[in-house]
């Protein structure tokens, strides 16, 4: 995480904004902004898989595959995913970006669990890795979207093993293009004469919009959604999770979702009040300090689930 911790109360120095306001719609506190004079989204990146392959007892040489979860890439092109590569001396190695912004780090866990099933590689990289603070339109016309969002970094090694039903047992990814412009960045896109301009620069249409309603009312259907698709495809029940951790878009849909679940709220994890929703980032951060807590023990079976930009949402279950 980046080192600079912003509450509510900074935010309300710089907007028409209050710490009850944001509480009481998101359940966030507080969240990390980046530093543009340290961090990248490529070196936070880097940072976090120096943990994860610390954590497996491995050593960045035994990496043969990098899937990397971004949409705030430092460049326009390329990717995150050469510029890791770059940082940990693998040169050679495939490297992919996947840009399925909130559900992106299921997504990349999906295709990296893809390929160790066929057998064409064995330890797999998957990183999410985000700067959302910048593209914050911070005057209060952006204040719905600018106190949610936040950036970070988590990742995590995949590696094949015989060990049956252990694991990532299934993924499930989803999309519908229909809602793309309800969650999304507009410029500088490419289907115009110049990608970048004054005018642009100056237009909302540089930073984050989200129609908040829209995005929470399909959130809360798809997410029970894709989570019971999962259970199904594996003969399980909800009371088989031992422990939900979703994607951490707002404290008020994962309550919802964990209501429609009948789940109890010790299976259910959520950070978001700390660091807000990281998009593509949320749930190895999330996971990490799940794990950290001592709340995913071995056999168990961990659901993570994810909604956002596209719309896009996926599920996976992991018998740990
Ligand atoms: C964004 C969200 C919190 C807004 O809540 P809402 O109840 O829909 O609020 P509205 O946008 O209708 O705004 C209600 C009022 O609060 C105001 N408001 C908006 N943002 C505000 C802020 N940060 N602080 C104070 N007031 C704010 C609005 O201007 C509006 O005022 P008005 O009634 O005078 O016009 C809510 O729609 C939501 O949670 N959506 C899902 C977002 C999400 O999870 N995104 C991540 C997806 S990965």
């Amino acid at each position: 995480m980046p080192e600079k911790i912003v509450t509510n109360d900074d935010l309300s120095k710089i907007m028409d904004t209050s710490d009850e306001w944001i509480v009481e719609r998101t359940g966030i506190k507080e969240r990390r902004w980046f530093d543009p004079d340290t961090d990248t989204n490529s070196n936070m990146a880097t940072k976090a898989s120096k943990m994860a392959l610390e954590q497996a007892g491995m050593e960045a040489k035994d990496i043969d595959f990098i899937v990397v979860a971004t949409i705030s890439p430092d460049y326009f092109f390329p990717g995150t995913g050469v510029l890791l590569q770059r940082e940990l001396g693998l040169i050679d190695i495939p490297a992919l970006d996947i840009r399925n912004a909130c559900s992106g780090f299921i997504y990349a866990l999906s295709i990296a669990d893809q390929y160790i099933k066929t057998g064409m590689y064995k330890n797999v990289l998957v990183a999410g890795s985000e700067i959302q603070s910048s593209a914050l339109d911070l005057s209060d016309a952006g204040r719905a979207v600018s106190v949610i969002f936040a950036d970070g970094a988590g990742a995590m090694v995949l590696q094949a093993s015989d060990q049956d039903k252990k694991g990532i047992l299934s993924t499930h990814i989803h999309s519908d293009g229909n809602y793309a412009e309800e969650l999304y960045v507009k410029d500088p896109g490419s289907s115009r004469k110049v990608r970048l301009s004054e005018e642009i620069i100056h237009d909302p249409s540089f930073k984050a919009h989200m129609n908040g309603r829209e995005v929470f009312k399909h959130a809360v259907v798809r997410f029970p959604e894709v989570i019971n698709e999962a259970l199904e495809a594996n003969n399980l029940s909800v009371e088989d999770i031992d422990l939900l951790i979703p994607h951490q878009a707002n404290l008020r849909i994962s309550e919802f979702v964990r209501r429609s679940l009948k789940m109890p709220e010790e299976k259910v994890f959520n950070n978001i009040m700390k660091y807000g929703n990281t998009t593509g980032a949320s749930i190895p951060i999330a996971f990490k300090q799940a794990w950290n807590e001592g709340k995913i023990k071995d056999g168990d079976l961990v659901c993570l689930a994810a909604f956002g930009s596209g719309f896009t949402w996926a599920s996976t279950l992991i018998r740990m």
